[in-house]
């Protein structure tokens, strides 16, 4: 098939973009670099460089014939939408209005979006399913939640197949693509960048949560993991209309657990501060993702601790700096 991959120099999209190549789909990449990569760009690939936001330039990538959108084009940073959200909104919601309205008509028969735990709300279930509520309690989440029903309905009258992915913890790298986000602020790039920076000291947000360890409990998820099922989705999924998938491993990790791992993996002692608690940070978020099971045949088989963090630290320490790292001849 020849896909369009909105977001394809980002963290998440330039590892499907590889994985969809080596799958024999053909491959171009839309992306603005307002967060991504140039280095991260697969090689060869077709790049329509431009933003959602402009309604000329997609029309002038739509004059392509595209059979399939993997639209992973996105602000977020949580942090950031509380402050700024109304430049979310803008951004999320209105670039991927204007992506289905560029789409409409031309005959791309499968569209996959990313979407993200962060539509549920505070839960005391120990799975959430896609039947759990969604009540996001931040804008971001908001983005998400909106886009899927814009999406839900382009499907219905654009007799689309759609599915919405709804992602929880990604993590790892793939070989020369790894996470570099500015500022970061998930767990594990924080925790790895904070032991290859001499003098940095890494935070624990909160040890009072009502978990084992007092820690918060997440499901981390291994970005290859997650391209694959992007794969299965796209070639598999066979019904008009939206289906909305969580994907996630089914198992709770905690901070501890991630930083107890993390000192056997790379040798190092880890001595943790404790901050207190961050505002919005639910104690813990785990999938129930039985759905994508049973509908894609999904398995995550490299979600596991010791290779999400194996697979990182091997990217981290060949690009302390990040992608800026690529101008020093690694
Ligand atoms: N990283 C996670 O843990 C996680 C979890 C749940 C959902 N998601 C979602 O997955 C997607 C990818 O996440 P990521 O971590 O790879 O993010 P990322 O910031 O690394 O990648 C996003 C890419 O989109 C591009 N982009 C943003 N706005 C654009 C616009 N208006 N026009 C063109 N390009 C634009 C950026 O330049 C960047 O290359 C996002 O939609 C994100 O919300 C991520």
């Amino acid at each position: 098939m020849r896909v369009l991959v909105t977001g394809g120099a980002g963290y998440i999209g330039s590892v499907t973009a590889r994985v969809l190549s080596d799958r024999g789909h053909e491959v171009e990449i839309l992306d603005n670099f307002s967060t991504g990569h140039r280095e991260a760009v697969l090689p060869g690939a077709r790049l329509h460089e431009g933003s959602l936001l402009d309604d000329i330039f997609l029309a002038g990538v739509f004059e392509r014939a595209f059979d399939a959108v993997l639209h992973f084009a996105a602000f977020s940073l949580i942090g950031e939408s509380v402050a700024d959200p109304e430049r979310y909104y803008h951004n999320n919601v209105t670039g991927s209005a204007q992506l289905l309205k560029a789409v409409s008509g031309t005959g791309v028969a499968r569209f996959i979006f990313s979407s993200s735990a962060a539509v549920y709300g505070e839960s005391d279930t120990p799975h959430l399913t896609e039947a759990s509520p969604t009540a996001p309690v931040n804008p971001y989440g908001q983005t998400k939640l909106t886009m899927e029903g814009l999406l839900r309905t382009a499907a219905e009258t654009l007799d689309m197949r759609a599915v919405a992915l709804r992602y929880f913890n990604a993590c790892g790298a793939m070989g020369e693509l790894g996470e570099d986000h500015t500022p970061e602020t998930h767990l594990i790039p924080c925790l790895l960048r904070s032991l290859l920076e001499p003098d940095a000291s890494f935070s624990i947000y909160g040890d009072d949560y009502p978990t084992p360890d007092g820690t918060c409990i997440r499901d981390y998820i291994h970005v290859v993991d997650l391209a694959e099922a992007h794969v299965l989705a796209l070639e598999g999924v066979d019904r008009p209309g939206l289906e909305i998938l969580n994907l996630g491993t089914e198992t709770g990790s905690s901070v501890r657990e991630v930083i107890d791992t993390t000192a056997v993996v790379t040798g190092l002692d880890i001595d943790p501060l404790v901050a207190p608690r961050r505002s919005g940070d639910p104690s813990r978020l785990v999938a129930g993702s039985e759905l994508a099971r049973e509908r894609l045949g999904w398995r995550p088989g490299r979600s596991d601790l010791t290779t999400i963090i194996g697979d990182a630290w091997a990217w981290h320490r060949a690009h302390p700096r990040g992608y800026a790292d690529k101008s020093m001849g690694r």
